[in-house]
């Protein structure tokens, strides 16, 4: 099969000037007066409800050292260090507009910050923290694209990349590349290999997902199309693809950590009100109320987590 790379590290690292292209399910509740906040059963910021629900799992009391990477404008992490304000942060960013936002926003706590594309940071530096947590940004991450998907940009993937994808393939046993159309999350893979092998006790991972599966109740007010392979979405100056987490839950499971996986809506639950329904059900939104919810369920359902914990099989 004929690779090409898709790369997004030079749109971060040189282009970007603003996330309001890419609204993020984080950003998205971040006003209090958000429509988003309204329609789930605790109007809580995304911090505080994905802290709250990680608390579950997780004594995140004893969490001393925390990394971040790709924290966008800082609001994650804002909600865990004021959460638990023993907690050392560090934010690791390839962008050095969003790297100063975080600066901005996190100025009132213990943190420091490294502008640093994450693929290049010496894996060694990751084995001092108790948490890891990446959200939405694996699909940035490096991806082979088949060539339908190319553009004048792709290059054609080195033999180093090729070895790595042979690598993935054989030592995990993954079915990858047995359709021709099929892109694959290999920058996803290899970060993921790199925090397990580190050692990091907790890991906390969320992207939109190509495997994501509405639940029983939610059938009837929403079509969640899933292909079962990496899916192609363009956004300003980039492209990214979304995740087929069954190959970093395997990678994980076979590196010895167990493995939480779900949808947002398990730690971001939905009050399936009346406005809710008629606002899923009605072939075009009538304002932008309407537009909103139907944007933020659908995210609530794309988007999967994975929280790996290491070593616990119970
Ligand atoms: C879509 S934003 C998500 C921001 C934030 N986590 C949120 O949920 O709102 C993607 C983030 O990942 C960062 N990023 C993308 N590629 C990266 C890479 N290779 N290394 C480090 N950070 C990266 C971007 O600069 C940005 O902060």
């Amino acid at each position: 099969m004929k690779y090409f790379i898709n790369s997004t590290a030079g749109y971060h690292k040189h282009d970007l000037n603003s996330l309001g292209w890419e609204l993020t399910v984080c950003n998205a509740l971040e006003p209090i007066d958000s429509a988003c906040r309204k329609i789930l059963a605790s109007p809580c910021s995304f911090g505080e409800q994905l802290y709250n629900f990680l608390k579950k799992m997780i004594s995140l009391d004893d969490i001393r050292y925390v990394l971040e990477i790709g924290g966008g404008l800082g609001y994650l992490m804002r909600d865990f260090l004021t959460l638990n304000p023993r907690m050392q942060a560090r934010m690791i960013d390839i962008s050095p507009y969003l790297l100063n936002k975080q600066k901005e926003t996190l100025k009132a706590f213990k943190t420091d910050f490294e502008l640093a594309d994450i693929l290049a940071v010496d894996p060694a530096s990751f084995s001092v923290f108790d948490l890891v947590m990446m959200n939405e940004n694996l699909g940035d991450l490096p991806t082979l694209i088949t060539a339908q998907a190319k553009d004048d940009h792709s290059e054609p993937a080195t033999t180093q990349i090729l070895a790595k994808l042979e690598h993935f393939k054989n030592k995990y046993n993954l079915p990858l590349g047995l359709n021709e159309n099929e892109h694959i999350n290999i920058g996803a893979m290899e970060i993921v290999e790199k925090l397990c092998l580190a050692g990091i006790q907790y890991i906390y991972l969320g992207e939109h997902s190509c495997e994501a599966a509405v639940p029983e109740p939610i059938k009837p007010y929403l079509i969640l199309p899933s292909s079962g392979i990496p899916e192609m979405i363009s956004l300003k100056g980039h492209k990214e693809f979304t995740i087929k987490f069954s190959c970093l839950q395997k990678i994980a499971e076979m590196l010895n950590y167990s493995v939480q996986r779900g949808s947002f809506a398990d730690f971001l639950p939905l009050t399936l009100s009346d406005k809710v329904k008629t606002a899923l059900r009605i072939p075009t939104p009538f304002n932008d109320e309407q537009e909103i919810i139907r944007q933020f369920v659908y995210d609530l359902y794309k988007y999967e987590y994975l929280i790996l914990i290491k070593g616990d099989k119970s």
